[in-house]
């Protein structure tokens, strides 16, 4: 796998064969970091992370992460520099390459991210937009395979919204050869481009796509649950009509009882509990999701040590 000097913005920018190499990567790069090692993959390499929303566990792995590779990062908030205000996207982006190795970024436009792909020398990171999540759900595919010996023959349901998240896992666990049902109340259905492209990526891993709007449906038999806030990041004032539309799409003990007997509840979160998931079922499967959290450091690792 050469992918040196690539951005790693969306997962269909990338072949089955290279998402599988960087997923390889980080198994042997977290067993490395499980022994204690220290590793100088990155060293004397700057990341440069901008993010115009908050942010506990992308903050934190890249950190770490690039730290454990030798490397070091440098954090930045919207109101510090104001791209597009202060200076256009443009500028922002020529002047972040000239001093640092690579760039990961979070905002709200996913153009946005593409256009500081566009006009920097150093290969740019997609830390979440709007649109998609990308490193999320490639720590979600390392976790998947800890957990099930061959994924291609599990199902994933995932119940709730049809936000950046879900667009990433259609697209990915397609790829991967996952099968996938979604459950989304109307109005809130699964991205169109999403769905079309997991259908197109379907024909070639052999996996399927079923589409629900009861959450019943779509959890019978999964292997894992998954599911993600009801309100994204940006989407704040609509919360209280959110919370109303989406309450029967609760992970709960009635939808859990559908499942597989080995299944594992997944959320990228953070999680509201008492909304997308009730407080005893999140106690219930803490140890899936803290792993699947941890894991967002050994992706992200493999994939800062093979593009930057
Ligand atoms: N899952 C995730 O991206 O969490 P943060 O928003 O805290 O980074
Ligand atoms: N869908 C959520 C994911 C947070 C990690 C959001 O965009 O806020």
């Amino acid at each position: 796998m050469n992918i040196r000097g690539r951005d790693f913005i969306n997962l269909e920018d990338y072949t089955i064969e290279e998402l599988e190499g960087i997923i390889d990567l980080a198994v042997e790069l977290k067993a490395k970091i499980k022994r204690g090692e220290q590793l100088d993959i990155c060293r004397n390499k700057t990341l440069l992370m901008y993010f115009e929303k908050p942010s506990l566990r992308t903050r934190l792995s890249f950190e770490t992460g690039i730290n454990k590779l030798g490397g070091r990062a440098l954090f930045i908030t919207k109101g510090e520099i104001d791209p597009g205000k202060r200076e256009s996207i443009e500028d922002t982006a020529r002047v972040m390459s000239k001093f640092v190795d690579g760039l990961c970024i979070r905002t709200f436009a996913h153009e946005d991210v593409e256009r500081y792909a566009k006009w920097s020398n150093v290969p740019v990171i997609n830390a979440l937009t709007d649109k998609s999540h990308p490193c999320q759900i490639m720590a979600d595919i390392l976790t998947i395979k800890e957990y099930f010996k061959d994924i291609k023959k599990i199902k994933l349901a995932y119940i709730g919204d049809g936000n950046n998240v879900m667009y990433s896992l259609l697209v990915g666990c397609s790829m991967f050869g996952i099968n996938m049902s979604v459950a989304t109340p109307k109005g809130y259905e699964a991205p169109k481009e999403g769905l079309e492209l997991a259908n197109r990526n379907c024909e070639k891993s052999g996996s399927t796509v079923e589409v629900y709007t009861e959450a019943k449906e779509a959890v019978k038999g999964a292997n894992v649950i998954y599911t993600d806030t009801w309100t994204s990041m940006g989407q704040e004032a609509e919360a209280n009509i959110r919370r109303i539309v989406f309450k029967n799409y609760q992970v709960n003990d009635e939808i859990t009882a559908l499942a597989d007997k080995n299944h594992i509840v997944m959320h990228c979160l953070p999680a509201h509990k008492g909304e997308e998931i009730d407080a005893e079922t999140f106690e219930r499967y803490t140890e899936p999701l803290f792993n699947q959290a941890e894991n967002r450091r050994y992706v992200q690792m493999a994939i800062m040590a093979a593009i930057m």
